[in-house]
């Protein structure tokens, strides 16, 4: 596999239930500290580039993005809650989210992308 970039970080500098975003030329992402686990996401939404840097962190290791509610793995990506109606065809797709592997040693993580 190829890897873009890098991003490391000090884990004393996130606490849990916290956020970090992202902003490269070639990337947006965000890394969370929840649960007392370490996830990396892409930080616009898959449904329609909504800011799910800013969604809600919830206990199972998911976040709900701000604009549409759609609740999303953090470990999988998968869309674990969706409340935008069938019948709202077009508009209740969306792709899953973009996780990224974090990989943890004693003091720090990394997120190759
Ligand atoms: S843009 Fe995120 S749920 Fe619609």
């Amino acid at each position: 596999m190829i890897f873009l970039g890098q991003v490391k970080l000090l884990k004393d500098s996130l606490r849990d239930g916290e956020k970090k975003r992202f902003e490269m030329t070639d990337e947006d992402l965000t890394v969370a500290h929840w649960e007392g686990k370490y996830f990396a996401y892409e930080s616009k939404c898959p449904h329609r580039k909504g800011p799910i840097f800013m969604g809600r962190l919830k206990p199972g290791a998911c976040i709900t993005c701000p604009s549409h509610k759609i609740t999303f793995s953090l470990e999988t990506g998968e869309i674990i809650h969706n409340p935008i109606p069938d019948s709202m065809k077009d508009y209740h797709d969306s792709d899953n989210l973009r996780i990224f592997t974090v990989l943890e040693n004693k003091d720090e993580i990394t997120v190759n992308y």
